[in-house]
């Protein structure tokens, strides 16, 4: 329930004449507790009415029927609202327990599509940190839509067309029939083909014929030879089949995993469109799109050797999924160094005349650091993010040791912990910031970590094995007492909490609210006895379940798991 409304349907009555969105935009919630959980100004009122504030506060309150409050009293120019917080909490934990899976939910969506991708690493490549970010953000921004109600369709949009194929190809002919290649085709495909390409790029410098060798690869590819579109299948299978191990240990599931091969086949339409248009413009043997009127650098849509770009492949990706999908919106978790990008390609559908063009969002993330130093492929400092997983994974297994002994499923459990924490690490700061990662930092009981939340929901868990209750049904739950207020109270923000994530695309706002839940159950635990054999033990108990719930319920929202022990 929300206690806001409460008020706002009170205030309704007396104030028939205004919308009830502007009155539950005015309601303030004191700072100090002793005027009241939510005030209502009234200066706004003023002019309209003619009266000076306080008359119009003292008016007011004749009018507002206070049954289920415990006060209502005009201080000044406000009206302050005191709940009955036995009610309200009794209220908050009964929607909770009733329907503890559907509880935080609401209906900001209308079921409506959005497209979202994101992962979207490039084949033959060991998928980045960039990507892996790209699919943590972009997997918890999923959830969170869904739970606002908008059906969504999760792409991973492989990088799996180009030029650099060419090349590849051309390695392989040349290499790929030697012992070692072979082997190293079997134990560790993608690193091996990287190899590949490392080489034929260094000695392309002496042997240029290397260069035209690649390019030709590629013509064949494009013109739909055999032996070349045999090649590209398999690199792309090979690299398919690495990313779905991460994919799994993330518990991540795509809907397509159209990439931008399937793009190259449909580019004709948005090509045709532009000429059309007159759009097109040729500069240097190229065609290109001039977006100077919006302050952006022109987008190169066919290069001068004939063939077409990243660009025009997303721009046939876009036309096709707004046809294919009708969404409402088209999400692109993306890295900040694509910011210029997007907004060419925004641009770009706004030439053409695409009154949605305003559906495409970039949702851009900062870049993650190791140990205070920038990851990145091209410069050779690879890091295998499966190996970083695994590490996370060890040293949890190391800490659940030393912590639970006899834990059974300890293997799991590590799993989800040490899984857990790099997501968490990942999510608790607004996506744009850079993150620096250390995996000790990551992956501690304490501090603002996925494991400490993690903790605090085991420890509920623990209590209520303990209490030997999970049917509150006939339990009284204004008994909780006066101290579980403000943690009560901090339950019912949750279904706000996550609308204000999904409006922002921003899975900081529940991995802190997340923070705060366990923090505040901590609290108390620490200063209340929850197993105290007393009348109000099943309402305390009631409140404890409640908090396990909602703790895992945002934490599933990140794709982070909750184990019952750890
Ligand atoms: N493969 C690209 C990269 O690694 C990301 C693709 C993002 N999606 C898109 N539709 N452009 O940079």
């Amino acid at each position: 329930m929300d206690e806001k409304l409460q008020v706002t349907n009170a205030l309704a009555v007396a104030l028939p004449d205004l919308e009830l969105n502007e009155i539950k935009e005015k309601i303030e919630r004191p700072k100090d507790s002793n005027n009241g959980d939510y005030a209502f100004p009234t200066f706004f009122l003023a002019k309209s009415l003619h009266k000076a504030p306080q008359m119009i506060a003292s008016e007011l309150i004749e009018k507002i029927d206070q049954t289920g409050f415990d006060k209502v009293m005009v201080a000044g120019p406000y009206i302050n609202f005191f709940l009955n917080k036995a009610n309200v909490g009794a209220e908050v934990l009964k929607s909770i327990l009733n329907d503890p899976e559907h509880y935080g939910e609401s209906d900001l969506g209308h079921k409506a599509n959005i497209t979202i991708d994101y992962s979207s690493p490039n084949i033959a490549k060991p998928m980045g940190m960039g990507h892996l970010r790209s699919t943590m953000i972009g997997e918890a921004i999923a959830r969170i839509l869904e739970k606002v109600n908008y059906n969504l369709i999760r792409i991973d949009y492989l990088g799996d067309w180009g030029t650099q194929f060419g090349k590849m190809m051309a390695a392989y002919e040349m290499w790929g029939n030697s012992q070692e290649v072979q082997d190293g085709l079997k134990n560790d495909p993608i690193n091996t083909l990287l190899q590949l390409y490392v080489r034929i790029n260094t000695e392309a410098d002496e042997h240029p014929e290397y260069t035209d060798a690649g390019r030709e690869w590629f013509a064949k590819l494009e013109h739909g030879d055999k032996e070349a579109w045999h090649l590209w299948h398999w690199f792309r299978e090979i690299s398919l089949e690495r990313f779905q191990r991460v994919y799994k240990m993330l518990d991540v599931k795509f809907d397509s995993f159209n990439g931008e091969a399937f793009s190259a086949q449909k580019m004709e339409e948005p090509i045709q469109l532009l000429r059309d248009k007159g759009l097109l413009k040729k500069s240097r043997g190229a065609e290109i799109v001039d977006l100077d009127q919006f302050n952006l650098p022109p987008l190169l849509i066919i290069k001068s050797n004939g063939t077409t770009t990243y660009i025009t492949r997303d721009l046939a990706t876009a036309l096709f999924r707004k046809r294919m999908y009708g969404h409402a919106k088209s999400l692109y978790v993306v890295g900040a160094e694509q910011e210029v990008y997007f907004k060419q390609l925004r641009m770009a559908l706004k030439e053409l005349g695409f009154n949605w063009w305003d559906q495409i969002e970039h949702i851009s993330f900062g870049l993650m650091n190791l140990n205070g130093k920038k990851m990145s492929t091209r410069k050779g400092n690879v890091v295998s993010l499966e190996d970083v997983l695994n590490d996370s994974v060890d040293l949890a297994r190391k800490q659940i040791a030393e912590k639970n002994p006899d834990l059974k499923n300890a293997d799991e459990v590590a799993k989800q912990v040490g899984i857990g924490a790099v997501i968490f690490h990942d999510l608790k700061n607004y996506r744009q910031n850079a993150v620096n990662f250390k995996l000790e930092d990551v992956v501690k009981f304490e501090g603002e970590t996925g494991p400490y939340v993690q903790y605090a929901r085991a420890r509920a868990e623990s209590i209520l094995r303990k209490g030997g209750i999970r049917d509150f049904s006939n339990v009284d739950l204004t008994q909780v007492g006066d101290g579980a207020w403000e943690l009560i109270s901090f339950l019912g923000q949750y279904g706000e909490a996550v609308k204000r994530a999904a409006l922002n695309y921003d899975p900081s706002v529940v991995a802190k609210y997340a923070l705060e839940l366990a923090k505040k159950f901590n609290q108390y635990y620490a200063h209340n006895r929850i197993l105290n054999d007393d009348p109000q033990q099943p309402a305390r108990l009631a409140l404890t379940q409640a908090v396990s719930h909602v703790l895992k319920s945002a934490l599933a929202l990140l794709d982070v798991k909750a184990p019952d022990e750890m």
